[in-house]
């Protein structure tokens, strides 16, 4: 008993925390937790969020499961392949149980948040004791408690309107940041099944995320990741509506030595007001992640894009037109029910006059509950497989070409890691580009410049500039 433990999580009140304590200090003077998160970056954040309460509570993080007392999993549910990973992952894990049938089992994120997964997971998993969704985080602590007074599942996937403000993120990063700026999101794409596990836009207030930027950098942190499903509707659900543009603005106007970056932007929403932003800014890199997901308007208009590829392209030569280098990269869906070969043409052909930076590219998967999930589909699955191959070419061989534009010139890195070649780290640029580039790895969370000598197809290499 009587552990040090964080003690400004409003979430958790000073009775649930007493009482827990109680419980998890009874036998043991150190409890460990494992917390994996799998998904975007949205959900790691979220996990770094849950590690932070879990940290209030008295529990030791370890990233070791066989000794954990507490084994957390935040799962993803974009597509089937991640939901079949987690009970992948949740059927390997039975064993720990088995073997101490006493250590605490939770599920939660996207897939606890879709209507079939508690009788699902009841029937196939039970030894998972508790189980809630994305928007009932705040009640971790008060189903925790309930665990150890003796529910056998406890199971709670319902909205709570709680913005998880005063839960200090247990960060994973030294200097790379992400901070959440909304959650939710209200385009219902019919691919899509984020809407039903994250619940309808709710923005936090700006001052809150201000603070939270302003103590990152002042403690140091080098690159700042503001999230959300839908950044660029930040803001209009809040009492004093504002742009994300007018955050963003704000954010850029911070002290300190740091980069900025948001994602994901739906293109619907993408204003002048906000790419001037971008242009212009002093800290935000001139990079925009936009997913397309397809080229051709038939399939955009299926999908419930609500923008045409006309409307896209003008954003791509407003962006480029002003800054040529400006960086660009993208999602895209292959084989969306019935695409058809002149439709997919229409994607290959976008791709190729956009000329992305980087994409990543997705094979339809059927979503239960989602509108296209009702959609008939004639493509073969070979033929979405053929599709993706001839996709993929084409972007290694835009990008090889794209990254010669860099060689010769400058860039301002920050590393972020060693690379598995010897001797050698990796960083980004402000824009987004990858480097590598021989240097000691001191030098690992810090700006450096770097002279690009080499394109390569996903990244480009160069020599550190001496003397700065
Ligand atoms: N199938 C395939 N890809 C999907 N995405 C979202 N839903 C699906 C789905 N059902 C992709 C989109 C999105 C990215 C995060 O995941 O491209 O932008
Ligand atoms: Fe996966 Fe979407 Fe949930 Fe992120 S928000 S974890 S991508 S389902």
């Amino acid at each position: 008993m009587g552990k040090q433990t964080n003690s400004c999580v409003s979430i958790l009140s000073k009775e649930v925390q007493e009482a827990l304590q109680a419980y998890i200090f009874a036998q043991k003077d150190t409890v460990y937790a494992y917390v994996h998160s799998f998904g975007c970056q949205l959900n790691v954040s979220d996990g770094e969020r849950i590690r932070g309460i879990l940290t209030a509570i008295g529990y030791t993080m370890t990233e070791d499961v066989a000794k954990a007392d507490l084994v957390l999993l935040n799962t993803c549910a974009v597509r089937e392949s991640a939901e079949d990973h987690v009970y992948g992952v949740l059927g390997n894990l039975k064993q720990y149980k088995q073997a101490h049938p006493e250590r605490i089992f939770v599920l939660c994120g996207c897939m606890a948040s879709e209507k079939h997964t508690p009788a699902y997971v009841r029937k196939h998993y039970p030894f998972v004791d508790i189980l809630f969704g994305t928007a009932a985080l705040s009640q971790f602590p008060r189903l925790l408690l309930e665990h150890f007074q003796g529910q056998k599942f406890g199971c709670d996937a319902n909205e709570y309107d709680a913005m998880y403000e005063g839960i200090v993120p247990a960060r994973a990063h030294p200097f790379k940041a992400a901070v959440p700026v909304m959650f939710g999101c209200n385009n219902f794409c019919t691919y899509c099944i984020v809407p039903y596990v994250r619940g309808r836009e709710r923005s936090r207030k700006p001052e809150r995320i201000i603070e939270e930027v302003e103590a990152l950098v002042k403690a140091g942190y080098k690159e700042i990741m503001l999230l959300g499903q839908n950044v660029n509707s930040y803001g209009k659900d809040l009492e004093q509506p504002m742009t994300f543009a007018q955050l963003l603005r704000r954010i850029d106007a911070i002290e300190g030595d740091f980069v900025v970056r948001f994602l994901s932007s739906h293109p619907k929403d993408a204003t002048p007001e906000l790419l001037d932003v971008i242009l212009s800014g002093k800290k935000i890199g001139h990079h925009l992640h936009l997913p397309v997901q397809s080229g051709s308007d038939s399939v955009l208009a299926r999908m419930n894009r609500r923008y045409t590829v006309e409307s896209y392209q003008k954003i791509v030569s407003y962006l480029r037109t002003r800054n040529p280098d400006f960086s660009l990269t993208t999602d895209i869906i292959v084989g969306f029910p019935n695409e058809t070969e002149s439709e997919f043409q229409g994607t290959l052909d976008l791709v190729q006059q956009v000329q992305y930076d980087n994409m990543y590219t997705f094979i339809y998967s059927k979503r239960r509950g989602t509108k296209a999930a009702e959609m008939e589909d004639h493509t073969t699955d070979a033929e979405k497989r053929q599709r993706m191959e001839r996709l993929l070419t084409l972007q290694r061989e835009i990008a090889a070409r794209h990254n010669q534009r860099f060689v010769g010139r400058t860039l301002r890195v920050l590393f972020e890691s060693e690379s598995k070649r010897d001797g050698y780290l990796i960083g980004k640029d402000n824009a987004f580009i990858i480097v590598e580039c021989q240097a000691d790895p001191s030098l690992i969370g810090t700006f450096q410049n770097v002279r690009i000598t080499k394109a390569r197809n996903w990244a480009v290499e160069g020599e550190l500039v001496k003397g700065e």
